[in-house]
């Protein structure tokens, strides 16, 4: 049996995302983040596995990642991009590699442009796409690295081009939606459909966007990890647990 959840952190509107193989009780987590950190936990137990991996899809600027602190707790390791600009991780992911936890394989697809490291995960029919490809709009620009050239490429190249039924699970909820395809993303986006690649920068943008934190850059710079004068387990486990599946 395959687990699978999406779970939104209603602060910032960031979706993460729990795999499991039932068979061999192995998990991985997409885009933790640190105020959920508990009912990743308790999910976690709830379903009889244990973590093995966190992912990251890029440096994140508007909440603090939990990857350090699940660490931590579990003993998984942390995977990020070669190129997302953080350090402390337990393995670092380049375009074209596959990361297997138990019956799982996710393909790892180089998708920069929101921030020069994003990665998207594919799995099976399944897209994770961080914040390069959202629904009905794409990652922001003002990011540090960001870049419209190189987002537009990321998105008409390397995700316009899988299969139509490929659902789209993004990094962060818009108008209520949890998830796409691609057919769709292709025929309606308005930032893609009918955009050339020299009009698409000025068209991008991403009004539903959280604030920029530099406590969350900085942190997230390092897994997630905060100064020992932010951080408490008591702080973490008092987050917000209203996110459902
Ligand atoms: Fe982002």
């Amino acid at each position: 049996m395959i687990h699978f959840r999406q779970l939104r952190d209603e602060a910032s509107g960031a979706f993460s995302y729990l795999l499991g193989c039932g068979r061999s009780g192995h998990a991985l987590l997409i885009d933790p983040v640190v105020t959920q950190a508990a009912l990743y936990l308790g999910m976690l137990d709830e379903l009889g596995l244990r973590l093995d991996w966190v992912l990251e899809t890029h440096l994140h600027a508007d909440r603090v990642s939990a990857a350090d602190a699940l660490r931590e707790w579990t003993g998984a390791g942390v995977a990020v991009g070669a190129d997302s600009g953080i350090a402390d991780a337990d393995h670092l992911l380049c375009d074209g590699d596959a990361l297997g936890c138990g019956d799982l394989e996710l393909a790892v697809l180089a998708t920069p442009g929101h921030t020069p490291g994003c990665l998207s995960y594919l799995w099976g029919g399944r897209l994770f796409s961080g914040d390069c490809l959202l629904i009905g709009a794409c990652g922001r620009l003002d990011e540090p690295g960001g870049d419209g050239p190189r987002l537009f490429d990321s998105v008409t190249r390397r995700l316009f081009v899988l299969p139509d039924e490929t659902l789209v699970y993004p990094g962060r909820c818009r108008a209520g939606r949890r998830v796409s395809t691609i057919g769709e993303e292709r025929e309606t986006n308005p930032l893609f459909h009918g955009v050339t690649r020299d009009g698409f920068a000025a068209r991008a943008s991403d009004a539903e966007a959280s604030p920029i934190l530099a406590e969350a850059l900085e942190a997230n710079r390092h897994c997630g990890r905060r100064r020992a004068t932010d951080f408490s387990c008591h702080s973490l486990i008092q987050g917000d647990k209203t996110c459902g599946s």
